[in-house]
């Protein structure tokens, strides 16, 4: 299991110092970039992603909430191991989206939302890298995890087959759940309040990986 915290929930007037006090700890950092249409909340987009990747060493994952990913996706400067997931329902073609990740060095990833038909994705399984699980309507952090979504996450387990995509979850993960999440099949843990929401990253970190031993 990957522990990939979210910024969302850190305090952005000190977005830098609050990646490095889990940087050590993690495997990967999760980059909300929302664009106010495809879900209403507005965040931050390439100029500040960009700014932070030379300072950073761990991976970035960058999750795409936006309407028009193919416009935006290649506008990220990222290294390679790095990945660019980008959501399902956005109004791009997927087709178009996956291009333009391609022109970059990241990974390609797409997502669903919670009541997103996981068919969906019957197209796309052939030229992504990865999945991102929405357990929560994307948004906003410190949402309730939706306890359908381990059926989802099976489900995609399934489809995959011996398909080398990994499967990422998101939303609504603590201490308390993360175990039945990893058991459904989940490769990379996402969280933000379970993390950032703590005074003290190292205690809150341990806990969610002692959580699945
Ligand atoms: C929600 C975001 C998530 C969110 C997770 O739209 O995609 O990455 O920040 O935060 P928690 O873990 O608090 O649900
Ligand atoms: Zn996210």
């Amino acid at each position: 299991m990957k522990i990939a915290p979210s910024l969302l929930s850190a305090d952005f007037g000190r977005l830098l110092d609050e990646a490095r006090s889990v940087e050590a700890l993690i495997d990967r950092f999760h980059w909300d970039v929302m664009d106010g249409h495809l879900v209403p909340n507005l965040t931050f987009g390439p100029p500040v992603v960009n700014a932070l990747r030379p300072v950073l060493e761990r991976p970035f994952d960058i999750h795409l909430m936006i309407d028009h990913p193919a416009t935006y996706a290649r506008q990220f400067v990222v290294l390679p191991g790095d990945t660019i997931t980008f959501h399902i329902e956005s109004l791009d073609t997927p087709s178009d989206a996956i291009a333009a990740i391609r022109t970059t060095a990241a990974r390609v990833g797409v997502s669903l939302r919670p009541s997103t038909d996981l068919d969906r994705l019957a197209n796309v399984l052939d030229d992504i890298a990865s999945i991102l699980v929405m357990s929560v309507e994307p948004g906003f952090g410190g949402q309730r995890f939706m306890p359908d979504s381990l059926e989802r996450i099976r489900a995609l387990r399934r489809t995959i087959g011996d398909r080398p995509i990994e499967i990422a979850v998101d939303g609504g993960i603590h201490a308390g759940n993360i175990a039945d999440v990893v058991e459904a099949g989940a490769d990379v843990i996402i969280a933000g309040s379970a993390i950032f929401g703590e005074p003290d990253r190292g205690v809150a970190i341990r806990a969610l990986r002692e959580a699945v031993r």
